[in-house]
């Protein structure tokens, strides 16, 4: 099956063009953030509403990408914007706390088993760095482990073996820990252990022999970058086991997977976790990191009694704005919510994999609740080397988004496909016959 040669997007309009010459001049690349699609150029988007967002172009489409998966009720939830426009006008930052920040803290602290006590910061990166320090302090050790592929935002040591290639990333028993940027300081690449994702046997091999150097492994029980890929019930066993043998602390990275369920990813997939790090839907669309933890790690950052062993602080850290659009959207998240998005999202799943296996189409659909993502791979991957884009896939993916954009559907090109809550059946519908007409087209290419 040939897919390079679908058209362009139809739907790219001119005004986006004129955006993105004026952007050329003020930022590198056109763009402020390197995850910006573009084909060739990034769609500017003039407004969002519910399941569906308005390019500058004034061309609608089913929005499929919700910022990164954070819009998990899709965009202008009308419950978020008033609690919002309200406390615009009582005040967007101060150098004191708010009760907002309590009525967050408490709602997560009742739902996530792993949290006894949280810290709010801005960013996904931030709380997954706060979480390092918190596990390097309350330990007295530098090293971390974490998943090759593994996507933890920007701090140095959760980036490495991040961007591995057939060319660079190594032995399958050793993983390289690959710096993600040029200058990197060598330490960092010494305090990274890198585990494969589902090998039980070679990551218990990895972390007995870095034993009590590792302060903690950071564990995505989902990693969108490796492809969302299930977790192997024996792998998270292996790792959480082994960890505990050695007093390293296990940390959950649920800024994305958070959305899994109620109660987070590590519920679902049985995880104790000792720290858990959130962000993206607990911040109703406005920026947010959290982490949390027992209470005894979380004391790393008490300062009450002298100076806290971390100090984490941040001028924009707990601004009742994300405080209150994080606690009314979360609000609205009930379990019945998040059933109706599993059963969405099984649906969309199952139908999609309904449609590959008529065609018998090299496609293969991952995922799990409201996520998912389509891999143009005949085989099941298990682990990001298998899951890991080739040249002709990644041309096969752009394809794909391609049509489906001149469908009218945002389809992350390379990333993880979501569900809102606003979205409806007709939605999932169109969602599952455009992927099928897409399949029909390229297999005549
Ligand atoms: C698992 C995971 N951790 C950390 C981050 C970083 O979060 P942020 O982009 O808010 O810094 C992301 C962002 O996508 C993520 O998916």
């Amino acid at each position: 099956m040939r897919t390079e040669s679908v058209s362009a997007p139809k739907h790219l309009g001119i005004r986006s063009h004129e955006l993105f010459s004026r952007a050329r001049n003020v930022f590198p690349d056109g763009t402020t953030r390197a995850t910006v699609e573009r084909d060739p150029v990034p769609r500017y988007v003039m407004k969002g509403e519910g399941a569906y967002l308005t390019d500058v172009d004034g061309q609608r489409f089913l929005d499929l990408h919700n910022n990164f998966t954070t819009l998990i009720h899709g965009h202008g939830f009308g419950p978020v914007i008033e609690a919002v426009a309200r406390q615009l006008h009582d005040g967007t930052c101060f150098a004191n706390p708010t009760a907002h920040e309590i009525d967050l803290a408490e709602l997560l602290v009742s739902r996530i088993p792993a949290i006894e006590q949280i810290r709010f910061v801005n960013t996904g990166t931030e709380a997954v760095m706060f979480a390092i320090k918190a596990a390097r302090a309350f330990t007295g050790r530098p090293a971390i482990a974490k998943i090759e592929g593994a996507y933890h935002g920007a701090y140095d040591w959760a980036e490495a073996g991040q961007v591995g290639t057939p060319a660079t990333w190594g032995l399958a028993s050793a993983p390289t820990a690959l710096p993600s940027y040029t200058g990197t300081p060598k330490t960092v690449a010494d305090d990274v252990i890198i585990l494969r994702f589902n090998d039980a046997r070679g990551a218990r091999e990895q972390i007995v022999a870095a034993g009590r150097r590792l302060a903690c492994i950071v564990l995505d029980p989902m990693p969108s970058r490796i492809g969302l890929i299930a977790p192997e019930a024996d792998f998270i066993e292996a790792v959480v086991t082994t960890a505990r043998q050695y007093g390293i602390l296990v940390v959950s990275d649920e800024v994305l997977n958070l959305r899994q369920g109620y109660g987070g990813a590590s519920v679902r997939y049985g995880i104790q976790p000792d720290l858990l790090v959130a962000g993206k839907i607990i911040g109703g669309g406005f920026p947010i990191g959290a982490v949390g933890g027992s209470r005894d790690v979380m004391e790393v950052f008490d300062g009450s009694s002298g100076a806290a062993k971390v100090q984490q602080a941040g001028t924009f850290s707990a601004n009742p704005v994300s405080m209150v659009a994080g606690r009314v959207s979360m609000e609205h998240m009930t379990e019945a919510a998040f059933e109706r998005l599993e059963r969405m999202g099984d649906w969309v799943r199952g139908e999609l994999t309904a449609a590959i296996e008529m065609r018998q189409a090299p496609y293969v659909v991952t995922g799990a609740a409201s996520l998912f993502r389509i891999h143009p791979k005949r085989r099941m991957p298990c682990d990001y080397r298998e899951a890991y884009t080739q040249p002709g896939e990644a041309a096969s993916i752009r394809a794909m988004s391609r049509f489906f954009a001149s469908e009218g559907i945002i389809f992350p090109a390379a990333g993880t496909a979501c569900l809102s809550t606003a979205m409806s059946e007709g939605d999932l519908k169109k969602v599952v016959q455009v992927f099928d007409r897409y399949l029909a087209v390229a297999s005549t290419l």
